[in-house]
């Protein structure tokens, strides 16, 4: 097997150790305040060897939340806890962007301020329930009410949210931002026929939908560099209604225009299905597809989806993507990187623990050295 994970490249303002990305992972543990907790601060710190480790997404204003105990980036408290986890990852010799996120419409009532209906490109419902706090501290689904339409006004602040919570990363000593434009999320809502019925500049034609998810890459990378600023994106993705009519022509225009801006990156969540299915066995659409992509994007790409070390090792041999960013891995393998140079056998993550809790499935995986020597002692 060729060693291509470990050659060390460059993105943005960032020289990395290898190709190893820590992908993002909503927990659901922040403190009260959505404010990160000292648990974060170890569990970063933990994953410290990635190469570079992209946050769980983080509301950039109340209006952003969607999930029950996810952190923001808009208070002092929160700005504050971020600095501890960036000080943490940097004292282990680390590097850390912060995923920005807006939920759009997959969110509730209990998150919006006054009560208000989460807002959206148009009122049409996600086909889906919230997460919300339940009772005990645990979290429940609640149903979602229909959204209400963004007026243009109520558009603009948004992508003075995100200059402003992109502005906050930098002040907490982050290293840059992801934009979070994957997942079904308000980005994506706009990005997607299926979700976005506008009639105005913000609607109907590829470039009408691409409009704000370009505004806010214009806004945040002229606040803080675009060698800071990297972008996901969810090609063909199915998260919370997405069913974009023509993907092709979508992305063959957004990511021409995207490749005008010179990100530090664009990271390609790729369609897997359910499960953890392998990336090289997904459908010859959506390969050709993201063929198209990487033909018209000419910096660094990140590909996440079901990776092993194999079939991360192939992507970057084909020339399909330079980095391979891993989620699930990462959960329950903190020293993965020392991992994957060996071949090593990886832990599995229970997804029982994935979203809310304490140290439990979050803190308490073992590095492989940890596990060596719980097994010398017992
Ligand atoms: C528990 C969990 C939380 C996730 N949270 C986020 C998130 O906050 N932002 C995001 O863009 N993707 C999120 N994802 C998607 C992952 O970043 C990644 O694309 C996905 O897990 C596939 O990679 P893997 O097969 O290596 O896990 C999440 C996935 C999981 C399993």
């Amino acid at each position: 097997m060729t060693d291509l994970l470990f050659a060390p490249p460059r993105i943005g303002a960032l020289d990395l150790p290898s190709r190893i990305v820590m992908a993002p992972l909503t927990r659901s543990r922040a403190a009260p305040g959505n404010v990160p907790s000292d648990l974060a601060v170890d569990y970063y710190r933990q994953r410290a060897s990635a190469a570079l480790i992209i946050t769980e997404g983080s509301q950039i204003s109340q209006q952003g939340q969607g999930y029950a105990w996810t952190p923001g980036v808009h208070t002092p408290e929160q700005v504050q806890g971020w600095a501890k986890v960036a000080n943490a990852v940097h004292e282990e010799g680390g590097r850390i962007v912060i995923q920005l996120w807006h939920v759009g419409r997959v969110s509730h009532p209990v998150f919006q301020p006054g009560g208000a209906r989460p807002v959206a490109p148009t009122t049409m419902p996600v086909p889906a329930k919230a997460f919300v706090p339940g009772p005990d501290s645990q979290g429940t689904f609640a149903d979602i009410p229909e959204p209400q339409e963004l007026t243009i006004a109520g558009i603009q602040l948004i992508v003075a949210d995100y200059v402003q919570a992109a502005r906050n990363a930098i002040a907490a000593g982050l290293d840059g931002v992801e934009i979070h434009g994957a997942n079904g999320y308000l980005l994506d809502q706009f990005l997607n026929s299926a979700s976005n019925w506008r009639t105005d500049r913000y609607g109907g034609s590829p470039e009408n939908r691409a409009r704000l998810l370009l505004e806010v890459v214009d806004a945040v990378t002229a606040a803080i560099g675009r060698d800071r600023v990297g972008l996901r994106l969810a090609p063909m993705g199915k998260n919370f209604g997405m069913d974009d009519a023509n993907p092709e022509a979508l992305f063959h225009y957004l990511v021409r225009e995207l490749d005008k801006r010179d990100l530090a990156y664009l990271h390609l969540g790729e369609p897997t299905g359910k499960g953890r299915k392998i990336a090289t066995e997904t459908d010859p659409r959506g390969q050709a597809l993201m063929r198209d992509i990487r033909a018209g994007f000419s910096g660094p790409i990140i590909l996440a989806g079901g990776y092993t070390r194999w079939t991360a090792e192939q992507a970057l041999a084909d020339g399909r993507g330079d980095l391979i960013a891993f989620g699930r891995p990462f959960i329950a393998n903190p020293d993965l990187p020392a991992r994957l140079r060996i071949d090593a056998t990886l832990a599995e993550a229970d997804p029982a623990t994935f979203y809310g809790g304490g140290a439990g499935g979050y803190t308490d995986y073992p590095t492989l050295a940890q596990t060596a020597s719980r097994e010398v002692v017992s």
